[in-house]
C-alpha cells in the first residue's frame, strides 16, 4: 500500500532540522505529482510544526531594532528575517494541504504542495546567501508571530485562505520592490536575483489562494469581497495598508476594489 498524502505531509511538518524539512517538503510535492501518495487523510496535522533550537523566537515587541540598512550587520539581519519567513512558509503551505485537503480536493492539495516546494527552495536560496555573508539561519533571533495566523484559522479554510495567502503573502508582494531597491543599492546582484525569483513565485502563491477562496465563496453563495472583508476583520489583528503593489496584486488575481476598501 502507498503512503497517504496526509502522513507524508505530517512527517515533513514535524522535521526540526531546516535542511531535512526542505528535503521532505520537496519530496512530498514530487511524490504527490508522480502519483506515489494516496489521496487520504488518516492523520491530523500537528498543532506546532517542528523547528530547530535556533533561532530563538521572540514576540514582535522584543525583536532587536533593525540596524542601518547599508551596514553588513543590517544586510545580515534583513536576509535572516527573510529566511525565517520562508522557513515558516514551508509549514504554512504543508498545513494548508494536509489540514484542508480532504474537504478541498486533489487540485487544492497539488497547488499547496507546489507552494511548499517553492518555499523550501526560497529558504534554501536565502540560507545559502546568508552563508556567503558569513552568517546562517539561526544566528539571530526571529519573529514568533508568523505561525499564530495559521493557528488562529485552523478550523476554517476560508479564513485561512483569506489571511495567509491573501493578506500575508500579498503583503510580501507590496514590500519586495523596496527591499529589492535596497539590495541593489548595496551592490548585491545575486541577492536581487533571488528576490526577483521569489516575487514571481509569490504572485502564483497568492493567485492559488485567491482562486480557491473565490471558488469557496461562490459555492456558499457569498459575495467574495464581503466574505473576505469579514474574515480578515475577524481573524487578522494587523491592518491591510498601502503602499500596495497593484500590478503584482492584479497578476495574482486581487483587484484593487477588493483590498482598497479594507485599507
Ligand atoms: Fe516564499
Ligand atoms: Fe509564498
Amino acid at each position: 500500500m502507498q503512503q497517504t498524502v496526509s502522513a507524508a505531509i505530517r512527517a515533513a511538518m514535524l522535521e526540526c532540522d531546516p535542511q531535512a524539512k526542505v528535503m521532505a517538503a520537496r519530496k512530498v510535492a514530487r511524490d504527490w505529482r508522480l502519483g506515489r501518495l494516496d489521496f487520504a487523510f488518516d492523520v491530523m496535522m500537528p498543532e506546532q510544526p517542528g523547528r530547530p533550537e535556533a533561532p530563538e523566537l521572540l514576540p514582535p515587541g522584543r525583536m532587536p531594532r533593525r540596524r542601518k540598512a547599508g551596514s553588513e550587520r543590517g544586510r545580515i539581519a534583513l536576509w535572516h528575517a527573510l529566511a525565517h519567513i520562508e522557513f515558516v512558509a514551508i509549514d504554512l503551505a504543508l498545513d494548508m494541504a494536509g489540514r484542508f485537503g480532504a474537504e478541498m480536493g486533489e487540485r487544492f492539495v497539488g497547488d499547496f504542495l507546489s507552494v511548499a516546494a517553492d518555499e523550501a527552495m526560497h529558504f534554501a536560496l536565502i540560507d545559502r546567501h546568508l552563508k556567503t555573508l558569513g552568517s546562517h539561519y539561526g544566528a539571530l533571533p526571529a519573529h514568533a508571530g508568523l505561525w499564530s495566523a495559521a493557528h488562529d484559522t485552523r478550523h476554517d479554510v476560508a479564513a485561512r485562505l483569506a489571511v495567509v495567502p491573501m493578506v500575508l503573502e500579498a503583503r510580501a508582494l507590496d514590500v519586495t520592490p523596496s527591499t529589492l531597491e535596497r539590495v541593489l543599492a548595496a551592490g548585491d546582484e545575486r541577492g536581487a536575483r533571488i528576490l526577483e525569483r521569489i516575487l514571481d513565485d509569490e504572485i502564483r502563491h497568492v493567485r492559488f489562494g485567491a482562486n480557491h477562496f473565490v471558488a469557496l465563496a461562490k459555492q456558499s453563495g457569498a459575495a467574495v469581497d464581503e466574505l473576505w472583508k469579514s474574515l480578515v476583520s475577524r481573524h487578522f489583528r494587523g491592518t491591510v495598508k498601502p503602499p500596495f503593489n497593484d500590478s503584482a496584486r492584479l497578476a495574482a488575481g486581487l483587484s484593487r476594489d477588493l483590498y482598497a476598501g479594507v485599507a
